[in-house]
């Protein structure tokens, strides 16, 4: 697939909650910088502040809220009804916080991406900040991976790093590596718009048509194009 320059892609946003992702994303959008046209953003929960955010900023929203659903196959059938209704080219979740069907998954593979505040493989699942520290770990981060089976378990595509400072905290953590998140998001999105990158038949990413074989790296150097 190639959508450089002229069409912008299409994409479908999930959230559950504060959306500070979709913020940026639509902030990079409206300011022409990412080539995409966002063609809903859609709740599983009703209280979510991200969809305040996507309404002032005048895109359809929608929720499809989980308790109303008997189980997850249900409830993931009535999600993509929804998703499909738009025809996204792409599916961006954005703090979606669900655990997704192995049927769901598949029928968005290669076309479905998640950010995830870790340097994964390390801490997949929740408390990232905290289990990283407990670890002692000194530099943590965020990634962008396509979303497979394996919950935070898809390849990488890209990653920021952020350096732990003798005194921080969780939150303190957290704070910085969402700002890392806010460009890093944009960025993987638009390298997808592009045709840059792609998943291939062996479920690896293929990078301007050559395997990568190590997540790309966030950096001024990176980020200029965009
Ligand atoms: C982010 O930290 C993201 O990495 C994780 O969920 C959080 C969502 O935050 N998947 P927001 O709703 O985008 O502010």
């Amino acid at each position: 697939m190639n959508t450089s320059s002229v069409a912008p892609l299409p994409i479908v946003i999930l959230i559950s909650g504060r959306g500070s992702n979709l913020q940026a994303i639509i902030d990079r959008t409206a300011a022409g910088e990412l080539p995409v046209e966002i063609r809903a953003v859609i709740s599983n929960r009703p209280s979510a502040a991200g969809l305040q955010l996507a309404g002032k900023a005048g895109l359809e929203t929608r929720v499809i809220d989980h308790t109303g659903y008997a189980d997850r196959e249900t409830f993931d059938e009535a999600l993509q009804a929804c998703i499909d209704s738009y025809q996204p080219a792409l599916v961006v979740l954005a703090g979606f916080m669900r655990i997704l069907t192995p049927g769901f998954v598949e029928h968005y593979r290669g076309r479905m991406l998640n950010i995830h505040p870790s340097l994964l493989p390390d801490f997949p699942g929740l408390n990232t900040h905290q289990r990283a520290l407990d670890a002692g770990h000194r530099e943590v981060g965020a990634s962008v991976h396509f979303v497979t089976e394996d919950t935070d378990g898809g390849p990488v595509l890209m990653q920021a790093r952020v350096a732990v400072r003798e005194d921080d905290t969780a939150d303190s953590l957290a704070a910085r590596v969402l700002e890392q998140e806010h460009r890093l998001y944009p960025q993987a999105i638009h390298w997808f718009a592009d045709g840059r990158i792609f998943l291939d038949e062996n479920g690896q990413i293929q990078l301007d048509g050559t395997l990568l074989e190590q997540p790309k790296t966030l950096s001024a150097e990176i980020s200029a194009p965009c």
